[in-house]
């Protein structure tokens, strides 16, 4: 693996590779709407709109991998979901396709299964239950690597980030917590191991709290270093001063389920 490009280079996860993936690759590459407002001279940085296929096609031109970051990463209006999720990753993953790109590392996240209760715990094989249009984008792109690595021979990861930072920071963070050096060793599983195909890893360090049987990326070599209950003291303090939220505790993904939440008010049990 040689050439990489990563594209949301400016957003916070990309702005982290940025220091995590220096040297690690011979050429990467870094896109965004705009550039990063430290981009330093010799950085290869090359600005697109993930919604504009011309725009994409140039970004991946000559790369052997991509580690996809970019698009909108919150809840949004269906339009702004659409051209920068799905239309977005569709372009993303075509361009590749053309331009013979190798392999392919799609930021997909835990909102794609949010949808189920703390109390379950769920593999990869659990049905996606997405807890908002953010989600159902991330369940598209995880569909369309299905598509591109069976039907065009990409070698395909999907992780499904719990939440990326420094530490946890609630109670719910104690269970999807992802350090960032953990990130960058399932990136590179993803570019790197002889073996992938097509595969679905959740973004999760070493969580006691854990929801996820993350299996799938242990097989692969996977060790996180990061222990969330390192930090559980600091976490639970901070939950204490967050309003309770009926909806958003009883469920994995949060808030993202008790937004605009007008469903059964009978929680699921399953
Ligand atoms: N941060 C997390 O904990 C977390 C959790 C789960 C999933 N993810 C996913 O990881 C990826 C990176 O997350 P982040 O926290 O760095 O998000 P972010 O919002 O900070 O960065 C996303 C970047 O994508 C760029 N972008 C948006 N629309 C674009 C378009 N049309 N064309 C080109 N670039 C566009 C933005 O300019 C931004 O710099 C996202 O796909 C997000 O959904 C992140």
């Amino acid at each position: 693996m040689k050439n990489v490009l990563v594209t949301g280079a400016s957003g916070k996860i990309g702005m982290c590779l940025r220091a995590l993936l220096k040297g690690v690759y011979p050429h990467l590459r870094w896109s965004d709407l705009k550039p990063p407002a430290d981009l330093a001279a010799g950085e290869d940085f090359v600005r697109a709109d993930l919604a504009d296929v011309r725009h994409v096609e140039a970004a991946v031109d000559g790369m052997d991998g991509i580690v996809h970051l970019g698009g909108f990463s919150v809840e949004g209006p269906w339009d702004t979901i659409l051209n920068a999720n799905i239309v977005g990753c569709y372009n993303l993953f075509e361009a590749a396709r053309r331009k013979g790109v190798k392999r392919i590392v799609f930021a997909s996240s835990n909102h794609a299964v949010g949808f189920y209760p703390r109390r379950r715990r769920i593999g990869i094989d659990a049905p996606v239950r997405p807890d908002s249009r953010y989600g159902v984008s991330k369940a598209f792109g995880e569909a369309l690597g299905a598509l591109y690595a069976f039907k065009h021979g990409l070698a395909v990861t999907c992780i499904r980030i719990g939440n990326l930072n420094d530490a946890p920071l609630d109670e719910r963070r104690l269970s999807i917590w992802l350090k960032p050096e953990d990130l960058v060793q399932l990136i590179r599983i993803g570019l790197e191991h002889p073996d992938i195909r097509y595969e679905v890893f959740f973004g999760a360090s070493d969580n006691a709290r854990g929801w996820w049987d993350n299996e799938a990326a242990f097989r692969f070599g996977y060790r996180p270093q990061g222990r969330s209950e390192d930090h559980r003291d600091a976490a639970l303090a901070a939950q204490a001063k967050l309003p309770p939220d009926r909806i958003g505790d009883w469920y994995q993904g949060g808030t993202f389920c008790s937004d605009e939440y007008d469903g059964d008010p009978d929680l699921s049990p399953i």
